[in-house]
């Protein structure tokens, strides 16, 4: 994974040089595939299914952009199996000159099918649509369902909404999926043009929100008027976890770590969980996604985030962290290398 060609170079233009199997993760790094070729999966998520990681992601940083996977046993080594989602299936808007960003994935153990949601925008992101896509197979190809905006509610839309909410429901971007332990599905999401976060229960089949919408029931406003986005949840011993960017397009910023007893809230800020150089730029990188560590106890996680380039977002790379949770919080140390015999040390002392 780590761009290290090894002894491979010494072969000669007829044989392809494979990577060295990489032993540990680098973060900032540029991560090589099984066949040696830069990992492409961006503000993406992983799916575990029977001892077998997928790593969905944007295709491209930039646009356009469909949705990758990669499959791994061990999150170090990542072979691609192409794209499970093409752009082609994408509704004009987002397919022509637009984006699809930020792309989860869950299995849905009633329906047996895999349930894909990403943020559908076009050029000037105006169109901030929910796409739902879905699956027999964790590889693809996964069907596209439709697109819409799942909530519409009167937080008091502003004249000339460039995204003419009060019309088409309440804008919807950067966004994660998270399944809880009593198999409800839920969708976190910036709306209300990037103010307020959102989180809204699922439907059975994972592909809708879960009908009648009701505030503070099946859907609520959660950091209001905060403009946070790159929403990365996770639960540990019966608490809710929400790291989360501030809005400043591709360039980075201070993360923020909020706790809540309930999904829908109240969620308390504990600010910023970095500490060390460039803690207030989270080490030059964005949130997407938060996976418990394999094979270790309860309450042993990696924290995946995007270093992105702005001006060649196609060479962004890939930041994972690990961390553990202690007494409700937790801290983001940057490491330039890591690998998982680290949380016998994080966890020293608990
Ligand atoms: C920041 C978001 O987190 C990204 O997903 C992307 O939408 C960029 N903004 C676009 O500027």
């Amino acid at each position: 994974m780590l761009a290290t060609l090894g002894a491979g170079c010494l072969l000669g233009a007829e044989a392809a040089p494979r990577p060295a199997a990489p032993a540990a993760f680098e973060p900032g790094k540029v991560w090589l595939d099984t066949q040696g070729n830069p990992i492409r999966s961006h503000a993406g998520g992983i799916l575990e299914r029977e001892g077998v990681y997928y790593w969905y992601g944007q295709e491209r940083a930039g646009r356009p952009s469909g949705v990758t996977v990669y499959r791994s046993r061990d999150l170090l080594n990542w072979e691609p199996l192409g794209l499970a989602l093409p752009r082609e299936v994408l509704p004009e808007e987002a397919r022509e000159r637009g984006v699809c960003e930020r792309p989860k994935v869950l299995w849905n153990a009633k329906t047996r099918r895999y349930v894909m949601w990403m943020h559908l925008d076009n050029r000037q992101y105006t169109y901030a649509m929910a796409g739902v896509a879905v699956s027999e197979k964790p590889e693809g190809p996964f069907a596209f369902l439709e697109a819409f905006r799942p909530v519409r509610f009167d937080f008091g839309y502003p004249e000339n909404d460039r995204c003419r909410q009060k019309e088409l429901g309440n804008t919807f971007r950067d966004m994660n999926l998270f399944l809880d332990d009593d198999g409800q599905a839920y969708v976190f999401y910036a709306s209300e043009d990037n103010r307020t976060m959102y989180i809204v229960r699922l439907n059975e089949a994972f592909t809708r929100p879960a009908e009648p919408l009701v505030q503070g029931r099946t859907w609520a406003r959660i950091l209001v008027d905060q403009y946070r986005e790159a929403p990365a949840p996770f639960k540990y011993r019966n608490k809710y976890y929400l790291i989360t960017s501030g809005c400043t397009g591709w360039n980075p910023n201070a993360a923020d770590l909020s706790v809540a007893n309930s999904l829908f809230g109240p969620w308390t800020s504990r600010g910023n969980p970095c500490v060390g150089p460039e803690r207030h730029l989270t080490f030059r990188a964005q949130s997407t996604f938060v996976l418990p560590a394999p094979g270790k106890p309860p309450g042993c996680f990696i924290f995946m985030a995007d270093r992105w380039e702005p001006k060649r977002l196609e060479q962004s790379t890939h930041v994972w962290l690990p961390f553990v949770v202690r007494e409700d919080t937790l801290l983001l140390e940057f490491r330039e290398r890591w690998d998982f015999s680290i949380y016998d040390a994080l966890r020293g002392g608990q």
